[in-house]
């Protein structure tokens, strides 16, 4: 365990240079004004230097004879956006952010705090512990703790709800919504709104309060609003919670903790909130959340051969359009559309140009002036370098042509061009408007340019996008495989779909496998399935065991014959109210029809456990990620996890794959995929991965991955 905490902490080390011990705020009088000026770029965290900093500056204020008000402000960007989560598990140096709130809440002077940007977590924290608070109209406030693992640790859970109630401090803790300035003002959080110039208007503020009892303003002295509701507001919001944010710890111990501040004295809730923080700190979920808020951030400081996010230029991006009008190809649309970039989306079917809203289009033509296009037709290899083809003839020369391919190698499709330095892979994840991952893939010659625009893009439009460099399935789908196929061969070994699922839903999965496929329609996995056969220069039979050398489970196909759609047909591996329905209850058909697979095959049932389903989808699945690692088709981890994350909703408590592995101990999973690869031996993915090998072998902890990655490909 410690030594899983060390690693943790060394890996957070890697991101930023140790913390300024200096005092990050500059003080300055200004009339019968001082002003506390926060200067911690980029977002102004309350770091060790910054606790000091306002802690000294409100006791000088105090002292100061010519001071009669205070103002505290964050200086560039924002408001102090919260604690520094770099600093986070190492030991804590004094001040502490209750000790710089009390000091604040105790100064006999009034204390402004005038917000811009992000007043978030510990800065929301130090704004509620003075005694006004102003801001600018596109400011924002919130606790998102409850994102990194954790509760507002510094007086939020006590003192909000003192201010706002607690359905609203309960909501607000609980979800860690950004909440816009004017609601807000509405939950009382603000006192006044201000226009122009902030310190302007901040110095006009504090000297209109100057001299005002302040006892009033001091929320420690408050009490809870509507506390006798007590139990029906925390019933309501626990229901919410528990629905919401399944699995996650942190979401109903904050509601607990906010409970906490009606129930008890101010200073038992504030203690409990303490020992509640630490408590939630110290646990894996934390540590796991953690990781994956740096993840996210780290994911855009993307290298490919030739280029990498320091030097490459994003090309301008103000026109686009999308080829094909199905389901992918109009979700993405409505991606660029949300994000203000007009859209002509062009489609051979007139039927379908008619109800859409935006510049639908059936001619090739109209394309000629658009800075980027994204084509989004069906996963046919011939019909995809057709549409490239002419879409170079038509397309400006600086237009970049991208692929929404979710299989094929994008160098296969470039050739179809004669710009292939400006043909990329830009695979959304279905429903596109929903999913946030955008994989962004080069090819052998696609330019870093065109990589940079790409990733720019996938920033304007919301999502997060990852860097990958081209094979077959990319990173996340490649993955994906031996997830899926294991799960099939384990319905053919002698589990059932809903045992399966369930292991994957208590893990954090949103849906199982079989949900999923019944989502996605098993005539669309048929269909794929034989343009992989057909690339193989195979057939796929009733009798296929084998494609492309790895063991084949034909059990979807069955189900396809059957009429078995999934939800689309109103039946699939489960049972639905009606055509369209989404709520699956188990078949009798669906066990006959696997069954009769067994029989046909030979197959005799055995018990499976839980524990090898998910060892055999989980474990299968990491190994992937290490020769996908040990190949260079991503750089990092963090490209994996995130993926996942973000492509197929991973549950962001457990890290991402690559994370859970080196928390689990790459020793285990490496003996277990060895274990695998000796009982399941036709199933190429079970071959161990040789840098997972390495890595295990030498017990290198997770910090210290990127030196093994690099060697290993040399
Ligand atoms: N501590 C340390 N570093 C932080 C940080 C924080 N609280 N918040 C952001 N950063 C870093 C990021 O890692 C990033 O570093 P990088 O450039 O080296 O990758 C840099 O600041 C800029 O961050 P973003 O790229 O995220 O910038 P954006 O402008 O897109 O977003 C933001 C700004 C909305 C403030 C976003 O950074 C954010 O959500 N930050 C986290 C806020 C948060 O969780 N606050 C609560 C902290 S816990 C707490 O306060 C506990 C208390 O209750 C005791």
């Amino acid at each position: 365990m410690l030594k899983v905490q060390r690693g943790f902490q060394r890996y957070l080390g890697r991101f930023l240079s140790s913390s300024n011990s200096n005092m990050s705020v500059d003080y300055s009088v200004q009339g019968s004004v001082a002003v506390l000026e926060v200067n911690n770029p980029p977002v102004n965290a309350l770091s060790h230097g910054v606790r000091l900093g306002l802690k000294t500056g409100v006791e000088q204020a105090s002292r100061d004879r010519n001071v009669r008000s205070v103002v505290i402000i964050g200086k560039g960007q924002t408001f102090p956006a919260g604690a520094d989560i770099r600093e986070f598990g190492k030991p804590s140096k004094e001040p502490w952010l209750t000790e710089v709130g009390m000091a604040i809440e105790a100064s006999p002077k009034p204390v402004v705090a005038a917000i811009h940007g992000t007043c978030l977590g510990g800065g929301l924290e130090i704004a509620l512990f003075s005694h006004y608070r102003i801001a600018v109209p596109s400011a924002r406030v919130g606790f998102p703790e409850v994102a990194l693992g954790l509760l507002p640790g510094a007086g939020g859970t006590q003192r909000l709800s003192r201010l706002t109630g607690l359905p609203v401090a309960m909501d607000m803790i609980s979800s860690g919504r950004h909440v816009p300035i004017k609601k807000a003002k509405e939950y009382g959080i603000i006192d006044e709104i201000v226009t122009g110039d902030l310190m302007k208007a901040a110095l006009k503020f504090a000297q209109s309060i100057q001299g005002r009892p302040l006892k009033d303003r001091c929320l420690m002295f408050k009490v809870v609003p509507n506390a006798d509701k007590l139990e029906e507001f925390t019933s309501a919001a626990m229901a919410q919670v528990k629905k919401k944010y399944k699995g996650y710890e942190a979401p109903v111990v904050c509601i607990q903790t906010v409970r906490a501040s009606a129930e008890l004295p101010y200073e038992e809730g504030m203690k409990l909130e303490r020992d509640l923080f630490l408590q939630l700190q110290g646990s894996g979920q934390a540590r796991a959340q953690q990781y994956a808020f740096f993840a996210e951030r780290a994911v855009s400081r993307w290298v490919m051969p030739g280029g990498s996010y320091k030097t490459a230029k994003p090309l301008p991006v103000r026109s686009t359009a999308v080829i094909g009008a199905g389901t992918m190809g109009s979700g993405i649309a409505v991606c660029l559309l949300s994000a203000g970039l007009p859209v002509y989306l062009l489609e051979q079917n007139e039927k379908v140009c008619m109800i859409l809203n935006f510049k639908p289009t059936l001619n090739y033509s109209d394309l000629k002036d658009v800075d980027l296009v994204i084509e989004a037709v069906f996963e046919n290899l011939d019909l995809k370098r057709d549409v490239f083809s002419k879409l170079d003839k038509i397309c400006k020369p600086s237009a970049i042509l991208c692929t929404n391919t979710s299989t094929i190698d994008i160098n296969r499709i470039s050739t179809a061009t004669s710009r292939p330095d400006k043909v990329v892979g830009t695979h959304f994840f279905a429903p596109a408007y929903h999913m946030r991952l955008l994989e962004n893939i080069y090819g052998t010659q696609t330019s870093p340019d065109t990589v940079a625009t790409v990733m720019k893009l996938g920033k304007t439009i919301n999502k997060v996008p990852v860097l990958v460099k081209s094979c077959h399935g990319f990173l996340a789908n490649r993955m994906n495989g031996p997830f899926n196929t294991e799960s099939l061969f384990l319905v053919e070994e002698g589990a059932s779909p809903q045992e399966i699922d369930q292991v994957n839903e208590d893990f954090g999965m949103p849906m199982g496998p079989f949900k999923v496929r019944d989502l996605s329609g098993i005539d669309i996995s048929w269909r794929i399935n034989r343009e992989v056969a057909k690339a193989l220069g195979t057939t796929i039979t009733k009798e296929t065991k084998f494609l492309g050398g790895n063991r084949y489970c034909g059990l979807n196909d069955d189900f396809f014959e059957k009429g078995r759609y999934g939800r689309k047909t109103g039946k699939g591996w489960y049972l639905y109210e009606k055509v369209g329905g989404k709520i699956p209850t188990v078949d009798s058909e669906t066990e006959e029809i696997i069954n009769s697979y067994r029989q046909r095959r030979g197959i005799i049932k055995r018990k499976i456990t839980p524990q090898e389903i998910f060892e055999r989808q989980f474990y299968s699945c990491i190994n992937e990620g290490f020769r996908i690692l040990e190949e260079g088709i991503c750089n990092t981890p963090e490209e994996i996890d995130i993926s996942w994350i973000y492509g197929f909703s991973y549950p962001k408590f457990r890290g991402g794959p690559m994370f859970y592995a080196s928390q689990i101990g790459l020793k285990r999973v490496y003996d277990r995929i060895c274990h695998y690869h000796e009982t399941c031996p036709y199933s190429i993915h079970w071959v161990p991965s040789r840098l997972l090998k390495k890595l295990a072998e030498n017990d290198v902890p997770f910090s210290q991955w990127a030196n093994h990655i690099s060697k290993s490909r040399m």
